[in-house]
């Protein structure tokens, strides 16, 4: 039987890859404008963490993880999502005891969750996202948003939104909490039984679930903004008051409540609207989390941040068809004239490719007009021909494909050449 890839996964073609590397290495170059330094944690952490962390009332820990046992026994869990493990390497490598609070991160890796694939939904997909750990400034919130709203404009993507919301402090969710109970119960029966599972152990989830979503109920929910308490309604107002002065369009949703149990105050999705891209789909989604550190036996420390998929940026920048400049380009194409050339041209790359020069050459024994067209096909900026009349002088034609230009050159000079460009 021929083996194919697992279901939700994909592989990512070279050609593809280039476009991997212009997102990266934008996001890489905004995050280090913003001063969050790249941190690297495991593809795989201990179920605790997870179901602790996201919570184990959400869907991706009832029903999304993929969760083994190791030869000990142990149970763990490919990482569905980032926060948790910075949160956990933030607490295990005392972060908190650093002199420059917030600590700001940033990463970029494979999240694992045993979804229903479709168009943007995968089970692998990637995550690049942020976390600014030890701050509760309504500043940082308006940075973050700030950090991915730059994002998208640099990568040329403008039809997009932003939708915020607060779910307010322990005390207002609380008050919220039991208004949605009082709200729910005496028509939990029409619900699934998923969400009445959830009624008591954490209604907001009724809010969020895919399978009842257009209940009436649902649209008639209190809502949080009217629960808040002075301080968190206060802290929210600072945060819209930031954006607007950093001229950050956005939408209050009182319904925005996410699909992970750890976040309070500020929450934010960003969406593409761009035609053909669907419905709206959300690339990227934060907020705060006031009590995951505590959570993971550290000292009790605010957070924020965000994470959007890869894969989705990707589509949405296909439906506003936005071409990503390639990767570097081929410097030089040595073309061997002769067999006898072989050796010469062997040492012409090698010496072009010490010097940081991109070049490359046939290896398939082709004739000189099929390396011509091999050259013209992977777009070099220059040629060099090697032939064996030419190895007696030591000097090779070298020439400008763009304008036609050749001259007799060494390969001391070509590599010259280059480097005085
Ligand atoms: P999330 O909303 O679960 O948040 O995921 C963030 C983004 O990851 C989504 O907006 C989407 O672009 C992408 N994503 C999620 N699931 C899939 C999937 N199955 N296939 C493709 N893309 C997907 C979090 O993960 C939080 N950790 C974000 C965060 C960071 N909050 C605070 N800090």
């Amino acid at each position: 039987m021929k083996i194919q890839l697992p279901r939700g996964t994909r592989d990512i073609l070279p050609e593809e890859v280039q476009k991997w590397h212009f997102l990266e290495d934008k996001f890489r170059e905004i995050c280090e404008n913003y001063r969050y330094a790249e941190i690297r944690t495991p593809i795989f952490e201990h179920t605790e963490l997870f179901e602790r962390g996201v919570g184990d009332s959400t869907d991706i820990v009832s029903k999304e993880m993929y969760t083994f046992h190791d030869k000990k026994n142990r149970s763990l869990t490919l990482r569905p999502e980032g926060t948790a493990s910075v949160v956990r390497a933030f607490v295990e490598h005392k972060m908190f005891g650093d002199v420059n609070q917030p600590v700001k991160l940033y990463y970029n890796g494979p999240m694992f969750r045993y979804e229903r694939p479709q168009g943007g939904r995968q089970r692998q997909f990637t995550q690049i996202g942020v976390e600014a750990i030890g701050s509760f400034d309504p500043a940082i919130d308006a940075e973050i948003i700030s950090l991915a709203m730059n994002f998208f404009h640099s990568i040329g993507l403008k039809n997009i939104s932003l939708t915020i919301n607060s779910l307010g402090d322990k005390e207002s969710r609380l008050k919220h909490r039991e208004a949605l109970i009082a709200h729910f119960e005496p028509r939990i029966d029409e619900f699934c039984s998923d969400c009445q599972n959830r009624l008591h152990k954490n209604p907001l989830r009724i809010l969020d679930c895919k399978t009842d979503h257009e209940h009436p109920l649902v649209a008639t929910a209190p809502s949080i903004l009217d629960f808040l308490n002075e301080e968190s309604r206060l802290y929210f107002s600072q945060v819209k008051g930031f954006l607007e002065a950093i001229g950050i369009p956005f939408v209050v949703d009182p319904t925005l409540v996410r699909g992970l149990d750890y976040y309070n105050h500020t929450t934010f999705e960003i969406m593409s609207e761009e035609e053909g891209f669907g419905a709206k789909t959300t690339l990227c989604g934060g907020g705060r989390y006031h009590g995951l550190v505590e959570e993971f036996d550290g000292p009790a420390t605010p957070g924020i941040g965000f994470a959007m998929g890869v894969e989705r940026v990707l589509l949405a920048l296909m439906a506003a068809n936005i071409t990503i400049p390639k990767d570097k380009a081929l410097d030089c194409y040595v073309i061997v004239a002769s067999e006898a050339a072989e050796l010469e041209a062997v040492k012409c790359i090698d010496s072009l490719r010490r010097a940081g020069i991109s070049a490359d050459k046939d290896y398939q024994n082709r004739k000189f007009k099929a390396q011509m067209k091999d050259a013209n096909r992977k777009e070099a900026k220059y040629t060099v021909i090697i032939g064996e009349d030419e190895l007696k002088t030591g000097k090779y034609p070298f020439k400008n494909m763009e304008s036609g230009e050749q001259v007799l050159a060494s390969v001391k000079e070509i590599v010259q050449h280059f480097e005085n460009a």
